[in-house]
């Protein structure tokens, strides 16, 4: 399909530095992808451009794309992997690999990823363990993969064991979060999306306190209500800001604590019982609604412990009963399945598991709360 940028928005492009000193540059904004060749240019990729690309995004936006790399500056070769978790396998693994090699990509040589966040997450890997490291250039397409899966370094495929059990810490040189790219998603992957929003609402107070995030005039928790009650239309301002927003706030998160080891917890919230579902659930429940209702389940657990007024709860509860969320662990999902997935999980610290739990009003987060292995139960 052929699509016209409309260019409605200001690009904005930011060079972002880690404690690594790893530089990703990322640019938010209606038209960012137009910036493909250009940013190409600017990290010094080689000839080589593997364009990754999801089944249904390539639909609609591949030949968009590929319009984007000339023919007399790059070599580029496509592969499309199917929609959803089915790609991120130790088998597609072997076959991007495989392609490489066929095609005789070196280190200068790019992979660019086209499609949600399981796309991102194959291609991470690949272009971090092919030859120890090759360029990385991320165009998320949905929601869920420009706020949050996009961002962060982090990369992983699934293992028959659980979910997102091997993988790597390798940056993308940089992203680009384009807006209008989110035309053709279905609503029910938007609302997905609208789950990490929500996560990123919740943290918003702890992470303006704890990195060089700062706050807008309005809580992000506010204005993700409003636009919720007015029917999130992608191409409200409100939208392109607060994904301009969780952008940002992922992004002086992971620049503060890249390895995952103190701040970086609090993006995980809803993550414990919601990988557990995606995992027991054999993917039934996609990744923002398994994390709407980890989400659920730790305000929940935070009401009984007194940390969460019952009236901030159903504030949570709201959200996603207007975004079309589920919020209950679906019936037939075996508990002891669960329990035992949940055991596997990385913020496990010997027989305690780091659970972060909203603390107080929405936007501050505990998030250094230690639960027993034994009370996990309590969870579900
Ligand atoms: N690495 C990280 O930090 C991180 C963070 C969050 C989630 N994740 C991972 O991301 C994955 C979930 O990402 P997701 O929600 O994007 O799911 P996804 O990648 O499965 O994409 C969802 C669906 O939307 C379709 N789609 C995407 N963009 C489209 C477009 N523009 N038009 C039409 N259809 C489109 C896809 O083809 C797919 O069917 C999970 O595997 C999760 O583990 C990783």
């Amino acid at each position: 399909m052929r699509h016209k940028s409309r260019h409605k928005g200001p690009v904005i492009t930011m060079l972002w530095n880690t404690a690594l000193e790893v530089k990703t540059r990322v640019a938010v904004g209606a038209g960012a992808r137009t910036k493909l060749s250009g940013t190409l240019a600017q990290i010094g990729a080689g000839k080589h451009v593997l364009v990754l690309c999801q089944h249904s995004a390539a639909v609609h936006w591949l030949r968009d794309v590929l319009s984007q790399l000339p023919a007399e500056d790059y070599q580029v070769t496509t592969l499309e992997v199917p929609d959803g978790d089915s790609c991120k396998t130790t088998d597609w693994l072997i076959r991007i690999w495989d392609h490489l090699q066929e095609r005789g990509f070196s280190r200068q040589d790019s992979i660019v990823a086209l499609g949600g966040g399981s796309v991102s997450d194959l291609a991470g890997f690949a272009a971090a363990t092919y030859m120890r490291g090759l360029n990385l250039v991320v165009v998320p397409t949905s929601l869920l993969a420009q706020v949050d899966a996009s961002i962060g370094g982090k990369n992983a495929i699934n293992l028959p064991q659980g979910k997102n059990l091997a993988g790597t810490f390798y940056f993308p040189k940089a992203v680009l979060a384009d807006q209008e790219l989110l035309a053709t998603v279905p609503k029910a992957q938007l609302m997905s999306g609208v789950a990490e929003i929500l996560k990123y609402a919740l943290i918003e107070e702890t992470v303006a306190k704890h990195s060089d995030y700062e706050k807008g005039p309005k809580p992000i928790i506010e204005i993700l209500e409003g636009v919720i009650n007015d029917g999130f239309d992608v191409e409200d301002p409100q939208v392109a800001g607060l994904i301009t927003s969780c952008i940002k706030m992922k992004l002086f998160v992971v620049a503060r604590d890249p390895k995952d080891i103190n701040l970086r917890r609090v993006l995980n919230l809803g993550h414990t019982l919601g990988h557990a579902l995606e995992s027991a659930g054999e993917f039934k429940l996609s990744h923002g609604e398994a994390v709407g209702v980890g989400i659920v389940h730790a305000a929940k657990l935070a009401v009984t412990l007194k940390k969460l007024p019952k009236a901030e709860l159903e504030r949570i509860k709201d959200i996603l009963f207007k975004a079309e969320l589920p919020m209950e662990i679906p019936a037939k999902t075996p508990k002891e399945k669960l329990i035992a997935s949940m055991e596997l999980d990385k913020k496990r610290e010997g027989d305690k598991i780091k659970l972060i739990l909203p603390d107080g009003k929405l936007g501050t987060v505990d998030y250094d709360y230690s639960m027993p292995i034994s009370d996990l139960g309590k969870l579900v």
